[in-house]
């Protein structure tokens, strides 16, 4: 939810903290804050406002020296995000100093106790308890500050990923995770500490990412200290070459990171399949997948657990594993899943899907799942993500680091591979048809060329955007495989331009939202070529008789729909199995430009972080 960055070594620590903050921003934009160490004094400043605020603020108030410092981008979660609040924060000597992402669950307790012992508090934040109660053990224990962290961590309840610093310890860093996730970047002598490798990527490729419970003490001239915080016992630091590089985390000539993700997704849908379908043999291979087939063909049930747009791909999901493989599956939002006591057996395969792979909810439910026995399957983008390794097995989507909050190429890479896995066990169980699958095979292979096709009537719809935009209310309709993408794309448009926007199945409309309808309410009505075109088309007309505006999502050469919409959005011909990969492409298109033509920060739209690590 807040992204953390962290330099100590032989350069300025200033410019590489600031760029960091600047590429984290997804993570948390509601203030930012700096410290800079030059071995004599620290140089603090923080900021409701963006990074950019930040920046001016730094450019007026303080000095920039120093080959030591920590920064902070906030999503909030204790305490308004106002300047206070902002990290990092100060112990009460002024000491230490730290930047946290997460929440400390029983931070009142122990503010209490901190505060019967002398201690003040000057913000609202669980964060100042942390770092008084890591001085408090320091000082009363007369123990270094990496022992102190142990001590004190073992008495919080929560989550964190915290990076620290002691004003007597010029030469030092201590960072340590539980939930939020934390890697260290290895340069020569030098140390980098992030939320994810962006900040450091241009530095080095070489890094660890701690794991759980882990705690690492960085001193220049030596090698890295990393231990468990459960017993101080010591870890040995596993070193990973990263395959991430600048260009993917840049917006490489687009406006938006999330207009480069959406044209992305020819390619990125093409890596997600590349190596494992090899459509003219009729072969699907899934490294994670091989070793537990019998597991899913033998479950009970499929259970998704997922949020937002990947709860969406869960949904379609659920239509194809019924479809094809003949599998019972539920989809659940994974909040309501891990508090409601769910029916979960040994005989239950939980599929979790996150882009992130640090969705709070979703980490609970599959937790309560592997507790209750089930075999969990992970379908994440983010590698080495904190649900990737929570679970028993998996794959990765390869839409390569999605920055724009509102997801696109995750959505669509999501489905790339449970179509994937859809196909495989079907296969096996013998629930397809041969000629079916291999029709299925060639046509996943030609998504890419008609995801191309869809993102070339770009201008058509940045027309239509022109003329919608000052809507308050739009309806988005689809049947059976595109009644998922109905939702997703009411929910790109709302996040994203927050005009109210909601999604249903087209045969709902007449049990309620039809009364919404009249001649100022947009309806996106997902019309393509389907089993239930026909039924499709007399929704229209119902629309049509209340004098609704439809825009239409229709296929190529269409023309009944084309006839009766006022405006129309074309697709290629794509089979219904296969159409949510190509009809969400023009309504993504449609919400990006109703978002830019109202002004909204499209990639980060307000109140949102891209990573929910909180309940
Ligand atoms: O990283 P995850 O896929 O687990 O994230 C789940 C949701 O928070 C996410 O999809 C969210 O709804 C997006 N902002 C939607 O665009």
């Amino acid at each position: 939810m807040c992204g953390i960055v962290g330099y100590i070594g032989k350069r300025d620590a200033y410019p590489i903290i600031l760029n960091g903050l600047k590429r984290l921003e997804y993570r948390g934009y509601d203030s930012a804050g700096i410290a800079l160490y030059d071995g004599k004094n620290i140089q603090l400043c923080k900021t409701k406002g963006k990074v950019a605020d930040l920046e001016l603020k730094v450019t007026n108030e303080m000095s920039t020296i120093g080959n030591l410092g920590i920064g902070h981008t906030r999503w909030a979660t204790h305490g308004e995000p106002n300047d206070v609040n902002s990290h990092p924060h100060y112990s009460n000597s002024g000491d230490l100093v730290i930047i946290h992402n997460g929440i400390i669950e029983n931070y009142a307790a122990l503010k209490k106790e901190l505060i019967n012992r002398g201690y003040t508090f000057y913000s609202d934040t669980d964060t100042e308890v942390l770092v008084n109660l890591i001085e408090d053990i320091k000082k009363n224990e007369n123990v270094k500050l990496g022992k102190a962290v142990q001590v004190a961590l073992n008495q919080v309840v929560g989550a964190y990923a915290i990076a620290l610093f002691d004003k007597n310890k010029p030469d030092e860093i201590v960072v340590a995770k539980l939930g939020s996730p934390l890697a260290i970047g290895i340069g020569d002598n030098e140390f980098f500490v992030a939320s994810d490798a962006s900040p450091f990527i241009e530095f080095t490729n070489n890094a660890i990412y701690l794991e759980d419970e882990e705690m690492a003490i960085i001193r220049l001239g030596r090698d890295i200290e990393i231990r468990k915080v459960k017993d101080d016992s010591i870890v040995a630091p596993y070193i990973q070459e990263l395959q991430l590089n600048l260009e993917q985390i840049e917006k490489g000539g687009y406006e938006h990171f999330m207009l480069k993700e959406i044209y992305e997704q020819p390619s990125v849908i093409k890596d997600t399949y590349r190596g494992r379908l090899l459509a003219d043999k009729g072969i699907i291979r899934l490294g994670g997948l091989e070793d537990y087939i019998e597991k899913f063909i033998n479950a009970d049930r499929i259970i998704i657990v997922a949020c937002g747009t990947s709860w969406h791909a869960g949904l379609v999901a659920e239509y194809i594993f019924e479809d094809w493989a003949r599998i019972p599956v539920e989809v659940e939002y994974a909040s309501e899943f891990r508090y409601r006591n769910p029916i979960i057996t040994e005989n239950d395969v939980v599929i979790a899907i996150s882009q992130s792979g640090e969705t709070a909810d979703t980490l609970a439910a599959i937790k309560l799942a592997k507790e209750k026995g089930a075999f969990v399957y992970g379908i994440c983008n983010v590698v080495g993500s904190t649900i990737s390794r929570a679970t028993h097995s998996g794959t990765y989507t390869h839409a390569g680091p999605e920055i724009g909050v509102a997801s696109t190429k995750a959505f669509t890479t999501q489905i790339t591979v449970l179509t994937l896995i859809a196909l495989k066990l079907a296969k096996i169980k013998g629930t397809i048809s041969q000629s079916n699958y291999m029709l299925h095979l060639r046509e996943l292979d030609l998504i890419p060329s008609k995801v191309e096709a869809a993102l070339k009537k770009n201008d058509e719809i940045e027309k239509i955007a022109k003329i919608f935009k000052d809507a308050t209310n739009f309806l988005y309709l689809g049947r059976g495989y595109n009644f998922p993408v109905a939702l997703e794309g009411a929910l790109k448009l709302k996040e994203i331009s927050y005009i109210h926007a909601e999604g249903y199945p087209a045969a709902e409309m007449k049990h309620g939202p039809i009364a919404l309808i009249d001649e100022h309410m947009p309806i996106v009505v997902i019309a393509v070529n389907s089993n239930h075109y026909e039924k499709v088309v007399s929704n229209i007309q119902e629309i049509k008789s209340r004098k609704g505006k439809i825009i239409a999502v229709v296929t190529e050469g269409d023309t009944i729909v084309r006839e009766m919409a006022d405006y129309i959005m074309e697709v290629p011909n794509t089979p219904e199995t296969l159409s949510p990969l190509v009809t969400t492409i023009p309504l993504q298109l449609l919400s990006y430009h109703i978002a830019l033509m109202l002004d909204r920060n499209v990639d980060q739209p307000r109140n949102l972080a891209k990573a929910v690590t909180v309940e």
